[in-house]
């Protein structure tokens, strides 16, 4: 898998996001670029007492590499099951989760680990910071789990690089409890970011924000996306923030009932 890992450099990379603004959506989601995720027939049903829950119904969906996809709908609708499925932290009860072209259902635990180590940063809601770890340490973080971090010098270089994107350089060494709501996130997408993961999956990202910040947040993972190239998906209640996006999925009850892609998005 190791072909897949993004090499990136901090300022390769970067392509245009020509003329996106003021296109039209075209309903079918159309693209000619490479998928990042392809979702086919997929159900999610969790058991409840006697009964069950249909959380995802045959969802059908492919995100391009480049995009910034919103998977949007009402609560319950099926939007963090599908971030789950995707991001390889829970498995589907039918159908087929593929991410940058491998079938998940066929990786073994430990080819899931790395795909998900190498491919994958996750933003959560809630921010999920190591509280007795500073700026620096809680992006440099995910870099010291894989199975070779890479040296010192390297890690220095690539996280105070990060640190810079997100306007935190003041905070480096600031702890979580000493920043605002909106900084903390900031520190979430650098640390999403930290080894170069080809897709970000943000599970309601602004969601404890106030809605300013929660823009401002938005803002920056459009910038970071198109700078950098790197997909993302995130979900959210917001209809102000799903504008942003190239690529809209709305969910209602675990179903797809919009799925448009905006026809300037680059391939
Ligand atoms: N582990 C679980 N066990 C049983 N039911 C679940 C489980 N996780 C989710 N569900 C149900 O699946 C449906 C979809 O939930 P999901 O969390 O994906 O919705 P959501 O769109 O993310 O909602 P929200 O906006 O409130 O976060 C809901 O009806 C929820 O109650
Ligand atoms: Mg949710």
């Amino acid at each position: 898998m190791a072909e897949h890992h993004n090499t990136r450099t901090a300022s390769g990379g970067a392509t245009t996001a020509a003329a996106r603004d003021g296109s039209p959506l075209e309903n079918d989601a159309g693209s000619n670029g490479k998928p990042a995720v392809h979702l086919d027939g997929v159900w999610k049903i969790y058991p409840l007492g006697r009964t069950e829950v249909q959380a995802v119904r045959g969802v059908d969906i492919t995100i391009t590499e480049g995009d910034f996809a919103t998977i949007a709908g009402p609560s319950g609708s099926g939007k963090s099951t599908i971030l789950n499925l995707i991001g390889c932290i829970d498995v589907p009860t039918r159908g087929a989760v593929e991410v940058i072209g491998h079938h998940t259902s066929g990786l073994s635990d430990r080819e899931i680990t790395r795909l998900r180590h190498e491919a994958i940063g996750f933003i959560f809601q809630s921010f999920n910071l190591v509280p007795v770890l500073n700026v620096f340490e809680n992006i440099e973080f995910p870099l010291l789990l894989g199975p070779k971090p890479p040296p010192r010098s390297e890690r220095r270089e690539y996280v105070d690089f990060l640190i810079e994107e997100v306007g935190l350089t003041d905070w480096r060494t600031h702890r979580p409890s000493e920043l605002s709501g909106g900084q903390r996130q900031r520190v979430a997408i650098a640390r999403a970011l930290a080894t170069r993961p080809r897709i970000v999956l943000a599970d309601e990202p602004t969601a404890n924000l106030d809605s300013a910040t929660g823009s401002a947040i938005i803002e920056l993972m459009k910038r970071i996306n198109t700078e950098l190239h790197t997909t993302f998906i995130f979900s959210t209640h917001d209809p102000t923030i799903v504008e942003i996006a190239d690529h809209v999925i709305r969910l209602k009850d675990g179903e797809v009932i919009e799925n448009s892609r905006r026809s300037g998005s680059p391939d």
